[in-house]
């Protein structure tokens, strides 16, 4: 019966780890899957993250299972960032679970609204691949709008449209920040809008947020989620720490609910306890245990700030010089400047992202996805003028 198994192809982003690796070019350039690199091409961890982890092993007295929640903890400390210092649970309307990594949270908030009965997913694209690829999985339908339009930013009509025919037992999914694989967000006006859209539609938001201070700055990259939760009854926040706080494969995540009424909050959550149970079971502890560990010491957590500025800062720069490279062979780059986050799109065609691998050694998406914070001061002009020289006439 296994042999009924068809063979399934690799993943596409994650198999580039590996095409990457095998190249033996010493002028090889990774700007594929999305981990943050230092302006020496490392991908260290977060000195605050070390500190904690250093504490977590010293006094750690236990490793006994917490449930199918996991660090609690973790889960609660996470939340004035998210959701604001002011009212972090906003009146006893959310609450959270631990999950593996952003993925997991991810998986669980489809699985609910599945449950749930909703039926469809209204997604922008391009979006993360693994976004359409759990829905499928979970037997929920896609339904696509453009995210951006020629000009380089977020195509609204399309937006409107999309919410406008939607239907009863659709949900919406949005990325908070630093759209991936676009890099293009949209504004707060453009916020304040898609907020009071989703509300009078009625449509259940899924916000993936997995990449917050990475974009403007903490406070400044959560404006769109705020916005959105103040305006609707209920919301599913799918949160990632891999990113900011660089724990990638210790897979470190978060799923929050947010309901009108505090009262059904236990309800609705155990069934992603639940879900959980019947996934994976308890989500591993070491990574939230040290990301907790950072939230509870003042010192740590500016640490971690400071960190997490840096990361923000040098990616800027990178974004700088490329859009100060304006116009390269038959690409433009002066976009780049003006989006967020780890990832931008340069529209190369199928066969220059494939010559810009044999030909350069520089490694990137298919879809043109390039990763910013793969590029240094050593090897930013060789992806400038192989760029020129690939898409140049
Ligand atoms: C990416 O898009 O590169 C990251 O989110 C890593 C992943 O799991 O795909």
């Amino acid at each position: 019966m296994l042999s009924n198994l068809q063979q399934q192809p690799a993943d596409a982003l994650l198999a580039l780890i590996k095409l990457f690796d095998a190249d033996p070019r010493a002028d090889k350039i990774d700007l594929g899957v999305g981990v943050y690199r230092t302006g020496q091409g490392d991908t260290p961890v977060f000195g605050a993250i070390k500190a904690a982890e250093r504490k977590l092993v010293a006094e750690q007295d236990s490793k006994a299972y917490l449930g199918p929640e996991g660090d609690m903890g973790f889960v609660t400390a996470l939340m004035p960032y998210i959701f604001g210092k002011a009212s972090p649970d906003m009146g006893g309307r959310i609450e959270g679970m631990q999950t593996p990594g952003g993925t997991g949270s991810l998986r669980l908030a489809l699985a609910m609204v599945k449950r749930a009965g909703y039926s469809r997913v209204i997604v922008g694209k391009p979006s993360w691949p693994n976004h359409n690829q759990i829905c499928a999985d979970l037997g929920l339908a896609v339904s696509e709008f453009n995210h951006a339009g020629a000009d380089g930013k977020p195509d609204m009509d399309a937006i409107r449209a999309a919410v406008a025919g939607a239907a009863e037992g659709d949900c919406i999914l949005l990325h908070g920040c630093c759209h991936n694989p676009t890099g293009i967000d949209y504004s707060n006006a453009q916020w304040d809008e898609i907020a009071g859209l989703i509300a009078e539609a009625k449509l259940l938001p899924i916000i993936d947020l997995a990449y917050q201070g990475l974009g403007l700055g903490m406070e400044e990259d959560a404006y769109g989620l705020r916005r959105v939760l103040v305006a609707v009854p209920e919301a599913l926040i799918a949160y990632s720490c891999d990113k900011n706080f660089g724990l990638y494969r210790d897979r470190v995540g978060a799923l929050y609910a947010m309901v009108s009424d505090p009262t059904e909050l236990g309800r609705i959550m155990s069934n992603g306890h639940n879900l959980a149970r019947a996934s994976w079971s308890q989500p591993p502890d070491h990574g939230a245990a040290a990301v907790r560990l950072v939230l509870e010491d003042e010192t740590l957590t500016a640490q971690w700030l400071d960190e997490l500025d840096q990361m923000r800062d040098r990616m800027r720069q990178v974004r700088a010089i490329l859009a100060a490279a304006g116009k390269v062979g038959g690409v433009d780059l002066a976009p780049v400047g003006g989006q967020n986050g780890l990832f931008s799109i340069i529209p190369f065609t199928p066969d220059q992202v494939q010559e810009m691998r044999s030909r350069h050694g520089i490694y990137f998406a298919g879809s043109g996805r390039i990763n910013v914070a793969g590029l240094t001061t050593a090897n930013i002009q060789n992806f400038i003028d192989a760029t020129a020289e690939v898409t140049g006439v």
